[in-house]
């Protein structure tokens, strides 16, 4: 295209406008491709996140190998039937999570948090080693303990190991520490009280079941020993790791073990007395039932008193007992 002969031609300032404006958007876009290769602008980044010695890369690892994102949100993503995870860290505390994972077809107690809390690296990291300031300190784990502690809950007990619990803590630490610009939302309630917010129903009739009835009374005058032994067993956390028939969960059944013979992990065997059951929770790791590993059974040598220990033996007595 030319200027007509005679006509006023304004054919060269206009390329060079367009030129010129080409040229600055090519500079713009070089600019904010190199500024994208700069370092994080303040936010967090996995890798500078670690809880106690373990990493929040590897635990989205974890995280991802379990899909927990098949059920759970977490930084915006994923689904629905969980609650969101991203600020969980933050509202709870990393002893209540360490409390939860394990065990997690039931709510944590107080004693299972303060057991965690017996650990010097998760109370460094919950900046508290008394359950009562931690529970001062995150108001959230408080909330759950006292709504729900020791009922069952909807998420199933998933088989990880000590290891994976710390790099899942990491990572979920590591959410918890992003920012995310206020995601997710506070659900507005209005005043509304919704039925959500009262325990599970199944976990609700579970608790006004009579907890007794299912007790024996072997011995006139024994009830409230046993069912002071089954609420310290509920209340240290121990139900969550025994069942309370033949079943294994993380540790085995107490359902028949009086009397009977246990087989332990060196070969040999010993009568499950009182003496051996006080034994189990004062030094777990002195005698490993074979099938189980030393250390997956904390100590509860500073938690309780040698009559709540005995209390406790009690209850299991009340099991079951196998003839000797
Ligand atoms: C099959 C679905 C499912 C999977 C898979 C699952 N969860 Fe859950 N999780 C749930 C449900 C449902 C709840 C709520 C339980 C309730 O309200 O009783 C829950 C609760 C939780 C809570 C407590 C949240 C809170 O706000 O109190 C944590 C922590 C959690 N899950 C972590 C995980 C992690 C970590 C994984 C992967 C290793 C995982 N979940 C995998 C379904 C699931
Ligand atoms: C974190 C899970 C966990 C908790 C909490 C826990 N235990 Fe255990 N327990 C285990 C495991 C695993 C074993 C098997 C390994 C061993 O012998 O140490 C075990 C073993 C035992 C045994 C020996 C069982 C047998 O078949 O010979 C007894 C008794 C026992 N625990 C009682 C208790 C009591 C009482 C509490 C609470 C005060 C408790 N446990 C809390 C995991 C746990």
């Amino acid at each position: 295209m030319s200027c007509a002969p005679g006509k006023p031609c304004h054919e060269g300032l206009l390329r060079r406008r367009a030129l010129a404006a080409l040229g600055l958007m090519a500079l713009i876009f070089v600019a904010l491709s190199a500024a994208s290769f700069t370092d994080s602008r303040g936010q967090v980044v996995p890798a500078a996140v670690s809880y106690a010695s373990f990493d929040a890369v590897e635990g989205k690892r974890v995280f991802q190998s379990y899909n927990c994102m098949g059920c759970h949100t977490i930084v915006g993503n994923g689904a629905y039937l969980g609650p969101d995870l991203t600020k969980l860290y933050g509202n709870v505390g990393p002893a209540w999570i360490e409390a939860f994972l394990p065990s997690a077809g039931k709510w944590p107690t107080s004693g299972a948090v303060r057991l965690r809390l017996q650990d010097a690296a998760v109370a460094a990291e919950s900046g508290t080693d008394s359950i009562e300031a931690y529970l001062e300190k995150y108001p959230a784990a408080a909330e759950r303990i006292n709504r729900r502690g020791a009922h069952a809950t909807l998420m199933p007990n998933l088989p990880l190991s000590a290891t994976e619990i710390g790099h899942l803590v990491a990572f979920l630490k590591y959410t918890s520490e992003m920012n995310t610009e206020g995601w997710p939302p506070t659900p507005k309630v209005d005043g509304l009280t919704f039925p959500q917010a009262t325990p599970h129903p199944v976990a609700l009739q579970a608790s006004l079941a009579p907890a007794a009835t299912a007790l024996p009374a072997a011995v006139p005058g024994a009830d409230s020993e046993l069912a002071l032994g089954a609420q310290l067993a509920e209340d240290n956390g121990c139900t969550a790791c025994h069942a309370t028939d033949t079943e294994r969960l993380v540790g085995p059944g107490w359902g028949g073990l009086y009397g009977s013979t246990t087989t332990l992990a060196d070969g040999s065997t010993v009568t499950a007395d009182e003496a051996y059951i006080a034994q189990s929770m004062l030094e777990p790791d002195a005698r490993i039932v074979a099938g189980f590993e030393p250390g997956a059974m904390p100590s509860f040598a500073d938690l309780l008193e040698p009559d709540q220990v005995t209390a406790i033996a009690a209850y299991i007595r009340s099991l079951g007992e196998s003839a000797p």
